[in-house]
């Protein structure tokens, strides 16, 4: 079957880009095409979020009552609970990540969008206390209007539901811009939203680059807000995009988040969670722990026991469900890699497992790169700074509970934190001193729709997942009354 020409969705229909491109989208894992999809312009951008202020304004969206919109995304959740296997096996496909790992996703997206479906009935404005008793004053929440989206691809349904649900929540619109990479299971959840009856103009989406399609997005005086999930590089030229118009902004953008292991942890547990928090979806995940403080007297048979797992780990094409790590998304991104790898080497450290690009008959169309732990890595290291993403851990040990939060802190990023410990003392200590959006103690990675997400320092601003993510959706309008008059 030829490869299909996907078009843009703005205003309920789907069009060609005004330019007439497209660009290709490929099998990570055989190279093969997939797709051609169009190449949205600066123009189409325009078309996109003209659409999305129409129906904000005047369209029969602007009339949905917060029952309504709990419907609908009720609906919404159904139709992709009943698509479930088709959407799990086309995020593998594009992005290679093994069909186990994205039917769950799938299935944690059907909760998510129940979860978005019960805080739209629970918006509350207050009613205040002015120090005159004649004055009567409250506040009420109003969507804050048309909403861009800019998201990665590595987890494109994911990013894609993630950003529509607090969106459709709240009464807002939205004009998405997939990642090249990852076009197609925004656009087949464009087509579900338009089938659980989404008014046209409330979710558009406009593929293309992330220079021409995203920047016009991200500087488009026409787009109240934006949510950016991506690089801390590409997130400050979004910062910079919004002074124009002053837009709201919500940004997530990574880390090298440290995974804390002390000797009088369970050891075991700790070794397996090490794996998955460094090694799932083959290292591209915004959370991942990529740093592994080991108490020093543990530290090498740790080390040696976190790559004996990871050696174990199956490699392959993510369609084959035996299939525990897929290739990395594109040669670009296998290109990074391997240059963090042999950065790494150069600097001095040593890998345990892992350590070079795959190759061999199952291999050598794709961009399959092995886990890797590393020992004598030290903080410095270029590949201990810098966020790789991609399979690559480094182990470092540390002599003391001071020491180690000091290290865990010194870097730009602070998304996620583990702490593997049997005190409860010190899991406290460490929750409270280590600088990150989320601290998982004795676990890793842990997401559920009701507990927000997000980053401090460079890892960004604003909260993803649980009310707080509904909630920066609206702003707030404060009412007053003069009962005197
Ligand atoms: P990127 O940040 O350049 O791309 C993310 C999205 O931003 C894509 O949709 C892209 O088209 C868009 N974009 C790029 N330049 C833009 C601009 N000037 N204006 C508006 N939108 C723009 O990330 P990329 O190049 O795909 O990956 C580079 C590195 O970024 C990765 O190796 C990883 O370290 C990090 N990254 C972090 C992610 C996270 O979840 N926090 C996700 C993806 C990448
Ligand atoms: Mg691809």
């Amino acid at each position: 079957m030829a490869p299909r020409i996907e078009k843009l969705l703005i205003d309920g229909q789907w069009t060609e880009a005004s330019g007439g491109e497209t660009f290709e989208t490929i099998n990570p894992a055989d190279g093969s095409l997939l797709a051609h999809i169009a190449r949205a312009t600066a123009q189409d951008v325009d078309r996109a979020v003209a659409a999305a202020r129409a129906a904000f304004e005047q369209g029969p969206w602007s009339r949905f009552s917060p029952a309504d919109r709990q419907a609908l995304l009720m609906r919404l959740a159904d139709l992709l609970e009943r698509d479930a296997e088709h959407f799990a096996r086309l995020d593998t496909l594009e992005m290679g990540s093994p069909i186990r790992h994205t039917r769950g996703s799938v299935a944690m997206l059907v909760d998510l969008l129940r979860y978005f479906a019960g805080i739209a009935r629970s918006i509350e404005g207050t009613t205040n206390a002015p120090s005159d008793p004649g004055l009567f004053a409250c506040t009420v929440k109003e969507p804050v209007g048309v909403c861009g989206a800019i998201i990665p691809w590595n987890g494109p349904l994911w990013a894609s539901v993630l950003k529509l649900g607090p969106v459709l929540a709240s009464g807002c619109t939205l004009v998405l811009k997939p990642a090249e990479d990852a076009s197609l299971a925004p656009l087949r959840l464009a087509e579900l939203a338009l089938e659980a009856g989404v008014p046209d103009g409330v979710f558009n989406v406009v593929t293309g680059f992330g220079t021409e399609a995203g920047a016009a997005l991200a500087t488009h005086p026409g787009v109240d807000k934006i949510a950016f999930t991506g690089s801390v590089e590409t997130g400050q030229q979004i910062i910079r995009a919004s002074a124009g118009n002053l837009k709201r902004l919500s940004l997530e953008l990574g880390g090298k988040s440290p995974n804390i292991v002390f000797a009088d942890a369970n050891l075991e547990a700790a070794a397996q969670a090490a794996v998955g928090a460094a090694f799932a979806n083959s290292g591209q995940v915004c959370s991942a722990g990529t740093r592994l403080f080991v108490e020093r007297p543990v530290h090498r048979a740790f080390a040696a026991e976190v790559a004996r797992i990871a050696a174990d780990l199956k490699i392959g094409d993510g369609l084959d469900p035996q299939t525990d790590l897929g290739p990395l998304v594109s040669a670009r991104q296998l290109s990074r890699v391997s240059t963090h790898m042999e950065d790494a080497l150069a600097e001095g450290a040593q890998a345990l497992s892992g350590g070079a690009r795959l190759s061999g008959a199952d291999y050598d169309q794709g961009f399959f790169f092995p886990p890797t732990v590393l020992v004598d890595a030290h903080d410095e290291m270029r590949a201990v700074r810098e966020e790789i993403f991609g399979p690559i851990l480094a182990t470092l040990p540390f002599d003391s509970e001071h020491e180690v939060i000091a290290r865990a802190n010194a870097t730009q990023f602070g998304l996620g934190a583990g702490v593997w410990t049997s005190s409860v003392g010190r899991a406290h200590r460490l929750s409270r001193a280590l600088k990150a959006g989320s601290v998982w103690v004795n676990c890793y990675n842990r997401i559920d729709p009701a507990v927000p997400s997000g980053g401090v320092k460079a890892s960004g601003q604003g909260r993803e997942y649980g009310r707080q993510h509904v909630e920066e959706h609206f702003q707030l309008k404060s009412v007053w009354i003069d009962t005197a008059v």
